[in-house]
């Protein structure tokens, strides 16, 4: 039985408790929180823990905290030569103290707690200092049903700074399109099929491929009435030009 004490109850240490309480073979141990943890119904049973010198014993300590806590907080942990791993896509392994052997347990996904998630779509990029902990981690990730891959601080970084593309950025996209369409009394929801088709498309095609519109057609007095729609946005505005020249650029 691999055990395992969770360090954070955001997003990550939420749903990454959840799946491991939920899987067999693997035991929590203990999840461990600076202020208190919202505990679901059928997650009472896991021990609660508010102070570091109380932690129990385990095969693993997973940090899913802040990016910028990381380093404080493996500084703090009261014991040694344990494997401690992080979740974050930008910290390197080496911010994590060397008294304890280290790892990095990243989740390649979005996670928002209330958002329901299934640990098969999330791709989990292993990085230890020590063969037989990647190993560990390895199996760890297969039984909450992740695909686990071997990936180095610098490909991991490289993949967090994607994701920033393809989620984050994408996202505030989406954001202010709801706007523009709520000024006009119009549901975002008529652009659902599109967004999904979208996504649907570059599983199948290259991105490369995949592009259409005004930028890549080069249709100028479409750009231009988008551009005045855009007037009273400069920031929108602004955006709107970038990514149009970043198009441009791309399929000159
Ligand atoms: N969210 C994602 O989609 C995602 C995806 C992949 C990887 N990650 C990585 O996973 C990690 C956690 O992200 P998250 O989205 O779960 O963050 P989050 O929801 O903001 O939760 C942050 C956690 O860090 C704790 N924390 C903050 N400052 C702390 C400190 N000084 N000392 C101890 N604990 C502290 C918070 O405790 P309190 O509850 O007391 O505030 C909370 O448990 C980050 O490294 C992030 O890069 C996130």
């Amino acid at each position: 039985m691999i055990t395992v004490v969770v360090l954070g109850a955001g997003n990550v240490g939420t749903h990454l408790c959840k799946a491991i309480h939920a899987s067999e073979g693997i035991k929590l141990v203990q999840w461990y929180n600076r202020s208190k943890i919202n505990i679901s119904n059928h997650m009472t049973a896991v021990e609660q823990c508010y102070n570091l010198s109380k932690l129990a014993t385990a095969d693993v300590y997973i940090m899913a905290v802040s990016d910028n806590h990381v380093e404080s907080l493996s500084n703090q942990l009261p014991f040694e030569n344990r494997l401690v791993v992080h979740t974050s896509g930008s910290v390197s392994m080496r911010h994590l103290n060397k008294k304890n052997r280290r790892g990095v347990f990243y989740p390649l996904q979005t996670f928002s707690k209330l958002a329901e998630l299934d640990f098969k779509d999330v791709p989990m990029c292993i990085e230890t200092t020590i063969k037989k902990d990647r190993s560990f981690l390895m199996s760890l990730a297969k039984a909450i049903g992740s695909p686990a891959y071997k990936i180095n601080s610098e490909q991991r970084q490289t993949l967090h700074l994607s994701a920033v593309f393809v989620n984050n950025f994408t996202n505030q996209l989406y954001r202010i399109a709801h706007e523009l369409v709520d000024k006009q009394g119009l549901d975002f929801e008529i652009l659902n099929p599109l967004i999904l088709e979208t996504a649907k498309k570059v599983l199948i095609f290259s991105p490369y491929m995949a592009q259409t519109g005004p930028a890549k057609r080069r249709d100028n007095k479409t750009l231009k009435t988008h551009l005045n729609l855009l007037e009273k946005n400069p920031n929108y505005k602004e955006l709107y030009e970038q990514i149009t020249k970043s198009i441009q650029k791309t399929h000159g």
